[in-house]
């Protein structure tokens, strides 16, 4: 951490309304994330991982407390302001990937760069480069259909980071993932964070988790724990397997990023 801090959680409580009834899917968060972090959030089912996830990406807004992004309180931005705020700073990756189906590889990276005013040909340029880094070069007309899981995901994390986000959330990305397929994604972005993009992991697996350089463990949305992980660990290539588990905030979460398209 290299003492700038990109997004704060202060005192934030979450509550959705269910019928009647009220629930606390987050209750009193606090915590920064500095530039070039690399934190797990880990906790059971139903803790406020996903919740909090969204509210650190500006998906939605906390029920009481504040969030900051670069030091601006994003309540009191208007919604315009905020879209661009997020499209410049964060960038996202779902366990369901959240492609969408009628576009290639290429087109799909390419979309948040429609919103740049880029010419085409720099957008195409860009998203090339960045489809090349994840190791996808021979795979750009493919439809995500014709893709394997793990080209899938790759996909996503070249869409994630080609607007070149300070911060990568990625919430159960090997979810849906075999545990070797899950080891290269999460090594992929080990190599993003060492050159310089925060990345906060959703992850139920501890040895992923161990790959981050912190945690924070979240239960009854409350954090429990924000430890640095161990760091030899941290340091280390070992991390091995991916687990899978249902995430609903994902899909809710992908249509504010991209307007209701139809998704793999
Ligand atoms: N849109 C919603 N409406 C009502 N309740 C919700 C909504 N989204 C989440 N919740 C509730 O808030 C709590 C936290 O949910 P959240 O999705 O953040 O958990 P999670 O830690 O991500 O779980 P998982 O590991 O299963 O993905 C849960 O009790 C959940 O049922
Ligand atoms: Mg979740």
């Amino acid at each position: 951490m290299n003492g700038s801090i990109l997004a704060a959680l202060e005192g934030v409580y979450k509550n959705y309304a269910m019928g009647d009834a009220e629930v606390r899917a987050l209750d009193g968060v606090s915590f920064a994330i500095g530039a070039g972090e690399f934190v797990s959030i880990m906790g059971p089912s139903g803790s406020g991982k996903s919740t909090c996830m969204n509210l650190i990406g500006c998906l939605d807004h906390p029920s009481s407390g504040a969030v900051f992004i670069n030091g601006i309180d994003t309540s009191r931005m208007k919604a315009g302001e905020l879209a661009r705020l997020r499209n410049r700073t964060v960038g996202f990756v779902f366990q369901q990937y959240h492609l969408i189906a009628g576009m290639t590889v290429l087109e799909n990276v390419m979309l948040p760069l429609r919103y740049r005013g880029l010419p085409p040909r720099r957008r195409r340029e860009l998203a090339v480069a960045v489809l090349d880094r994840v190791g996808l070069s021979d795979r750009l007309k493919h439809r995500p259909r014709e893709l394997s899981g793990g080209q899938k995901q790759r996909t996503a994390i070249a869409r994630a980071l080609v607007a070149s986000p300070a911060l990568i959330l990625a919430d159960e990305p090997t979810g849906a993932l075999d545990s070797e397929t899950g080891k290269s994604v999460i090594d992929l972005f080990a190599e993003i964070n060492s050159r310089g993009t925060a990345v906060i992991i959703v992850t139920h697996d501890p040895e992923i988790g161990k790959r981050a350089r912190r945690r924070i463990t979240l239960r009854d949305g409350k954090i429990t724990g924000d430890t640095a992980a161990d760091t030899a660990a941290a340091a280390g290539e070992a991390a091995d397997t991916a687990d899978a588990a249902a995430g609903i905030e994902q899909a809710r979460a992908s249509r504010f990023v991209f307007g209701g398209e139809s998704f793999v």
